[in-house]
């Protein structure tokens, strides 16, 4: 390279970068207008000042170790810089200081060529900085995640045990409520059998008092046909009780019975009841109409509805009082409808008279069980359901539960 070409590659370097150079103790000799510029010292200033007039208090000394034991190595070191300027400002240079050396090899002075990099080392010590707030808020963050998700999962046992808990006190309600219910049966049971009784009774004074005729005539055929009479009529007493007992057993197993048979028994009990009121009753049934369930149950199911058309049918004033009951069978379902014709059932109770304990009649008259009763033993025993309508002057109760026992039963 000429010399004049020297000159030029020089003015370039100069021009574009922080030159400065200094002997080899450090004392500046030589700084370009880029230098002061940054610094804010004048060359007059600088020249004959230690390099380190721009060093940065807040450098710690073994990066200048490093520096000095390296160029003294005569190689090259490259390093951002963090310095400060004669106003008391940072900037930050990237540095690369090379060692001169003269013809023996020797060192004879250093040049430092730099460029300004304040604006990056700036911008990206704003990063970073964003960056550790960011993470601290993720941190934040998933920490909040956390604790909710742990108050969520608190609040959820919280919410199960709740619910186990008012899950063991409706089972409680249901037992206590099935217990008013099979007590207030028995009432029933108990006047019906009452009823059924009255007839019988009489026939055995009548009988008694015959005997006794017979006993002072000396009539010994006579007494002995009295004698075989009572053991009838007692008999029939006897079964009246016996039919009573097995009523109000509940069946261990389900099974497939005639729907009519069912019906015949339920209105055996209810006989004496019934005619007291008055009320025809009209059976549609087919002989061959099974039922797949708990017998006794569905027949308790049955003698409330009867019952509720009694109580209802007790309360018409005029025409006929009628209840009838019918059934149909296809594939699946038996269908089981107790119609009376009593005016049926208020719109606005309609919604309610399966709810527990909703009764229209007088506090010592309803319980308002029977029809919840009814439900539950239809739904949950039968796996059938049970609707109702108002139809033909009176409400019209529809049972449909299953015909036979499902191969597969759910
Ligand atoms: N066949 C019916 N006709 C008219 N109303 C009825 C009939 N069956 C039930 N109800 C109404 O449904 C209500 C609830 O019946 P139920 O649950 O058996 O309780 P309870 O008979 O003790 O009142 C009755 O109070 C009555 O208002
Ligand atoms: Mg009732």
């Amino acid at each position: 390279m000429g010399r004049r070409e020297l000159e030029q590659y020089k003015r370039a370097v100069e021009q574009s970068n922080i030159v400065s150079k200094t002997d080899i103790n450090g004392i500046i000799t030589f700084v370009n207008e880029e230098f002061c510029k940054i610094s804010g010292y004048s060359k007059e200033e600088l020249i004959g000042k230690n390099h380190n007039i721009v060093r940065h208090p807040g450098v710690p000394k073994k990066n200048f170790r490093l520096l000095w034991n390296t160029i003294l190595k005569k190689e090259t070191f490259k390093t951002t810089a963090k310095n400060r300027a004669k106003d008391g400002s940072t900037f930050y240079v990237n540095t690369t200081i090379t060692p001169i050396l003269n013809e023996n090899g020797d060192i004879e002075e250093f040049i430092a060529i730099r460029y300004d990099v304040t604006d990056n080392v700036a911008l990206t010590e704003a990063l970073k900085k964003k960056e550790k707030e960011l993470s601290l808020l993720n941190s934040a963050l998933e920490n909040r995640v956390k604790e909710q998700t742990k108050e969520l999962r608190e609040l959820n046992q919280n919410l199960e045990r709740r619910i186990a808990e008012e899950t063991e006190k409706n089972r409680e309600k249901d037992r206590l409520m099935f217990q008013q219910a099979r007590l207030a049966a028995m009432g029933e049971t108990i006047s019906n059998i009452a009823h059924q009784w009255r007839q019988p009774l009489s026939e055995l004074g009548i009988i008694i008092f015959t005997m006794k005729k017979y006993f002072t005539d000396k009539n010994e055929k006579g007494i002995e046909k009295q004698y075989e009479h009572a053991k009838k009529v007692i008999t029939k007493m006897s079964k009246t009780i016996e039919d009573f007992r097995n009523f109000s057993n509940p069946d261990k197993e389900k099974s497939s019975f005639s729907v009519k048979n069912m019906i015949e028994d339920t209105l055996s009990i209810l006989k004496g009841s019934l005619r007291k009121a008055a009320i025809n009753i009209e059976v549609d049934i087919d002989e061959h109409i099974t039922a797949y369930g708990y017998k006794n149950e569905l027949s308790q199911a049955v003698l409330n509805l009867i019952s509720n058309a009694k109580d209802a049918l007790l309360d018409k004033l005029l025409g006929e009082k009628t209840l009838k009951i019918s059934s149909t069978q296809n594939d699946n379902f038996t269908t089981l409808s107790i119609a009376d014709n009593a005016g049926g059932i208020d719109d606005a109770a309609m919604d309610k008279i399966f709810e527990p304990y909703f009764t229209t009649k007088h506090a010592n008259l309803g319980t308002g069980l029977g029809l919840y009763i009814v439900k539950t033993i239809i739904e949950s025993s039968m796996n059938g359901n049970v609707c109702v309508k108002n139809e033909n002057g009176g409400a019209n109760f529809i049972i449909k539960i299953p015909a036979k026992e499902k191969i597969h039963d759910e």
